[in-house]
């Protein structure tokens, strides 16, 4: 489903150049769930960027489906990102002055898609956030404000959900509940990959990979 083949990321540090990923190769198969663990600054949400098209390599080969989207341009890279990808971040990134419903359907807003309200509701409801339809962020427990983050990225119906932590600003009880939460998805068919420093959540994956500067040691 996703490959990366030789994959480098070099930042600019001033004039200094940072080596957060030094050829990488890994092979996301449709319907596995994979973590990936390792010390901060290894490279853990570079190679999450990489993997999602938000940010391009340095050097290598990235394959969705079998074609090579490095160099392709960044309108035509929006789609794909838009189609095949859902993204969850630790922080959440609610707009605060939206209610949850407007939170979730925001991507299709500005996708120009219809918002078919049956099925959002649906889905809402499925993700036990009925009572918080209509409710701020700031009035939801961190574990809600994770739900509604992980359902605005299901809302374009990815075939895979990159989540960088999602569980790190949560208590054990929350991350518990969210780590569920995917596993249920991911029976559903949906691909994961999970950045993680919950080792007993990392173990639970079907393939766990340990980063360590910017390469896999295991
Ligand atoms: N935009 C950036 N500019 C410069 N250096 C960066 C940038 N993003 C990440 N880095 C550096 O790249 C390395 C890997 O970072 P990151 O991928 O965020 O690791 P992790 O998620 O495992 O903590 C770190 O040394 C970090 O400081
Ligand atoms: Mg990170």
């Amino acid at each position: 489903m996703i490959e990366l083949k030789g994959i480098e990321k070099t930042y600019l540090r001033g004039s200094e150049e940072v080596h957060a990923l030094k050829s990488i190769d890994l092979k996301v198969s449709k319907g596995e769930f994979i973590s990936i663990v390792g010390p901060s600054g290894s490279g853990k949400t570079s190679l999450l960027h990489v993997l999602g098209c938000l940010d391009r390599p340095s050097k290598g080969s990235l394959l969705i489906d079998g074609v090579a989207v490095e160099n392709m341009p960044e309108n035509k890279l929006v789609q794909i990102r838009r189609k095949k990808i859902g993204f969850v971040f630790q922080q959440f990134y609610l707009m605060p002055g939206l209610t949850v419903f407007d939170n979730i359907t925001l991507p299709l807003v500005f996708s120009r898609q219809t918002i078919d309200k049956g099925k959002i509701i649906r889905a809402i409801e499925l993700l036990g956030l009925k009572e918080r339809i209509e409710h701020y962020p700031k009035q939801l427990s961190g574990g809600e404000m994770q739900r509604v983050a992980i359902a605005r990225a299901l809302v374009n119906e990815p075939e895979i959900i990159l989540a960088d932590e999602p569980t790190g600003n949560l208590d054990s009880e929350n991350s518990e509940k969210i780590f569920e939460l995917l596993k249920s998805l991911h029976k559903n068919n949906l691909t994961v990959v999970m950045v993680t420093h919950n080792n007993d959540l990392a173990s639970r994956a079907d393939r766990t990979l340990l980063l360590k500067d910017g390469k896999f040691i295991a």
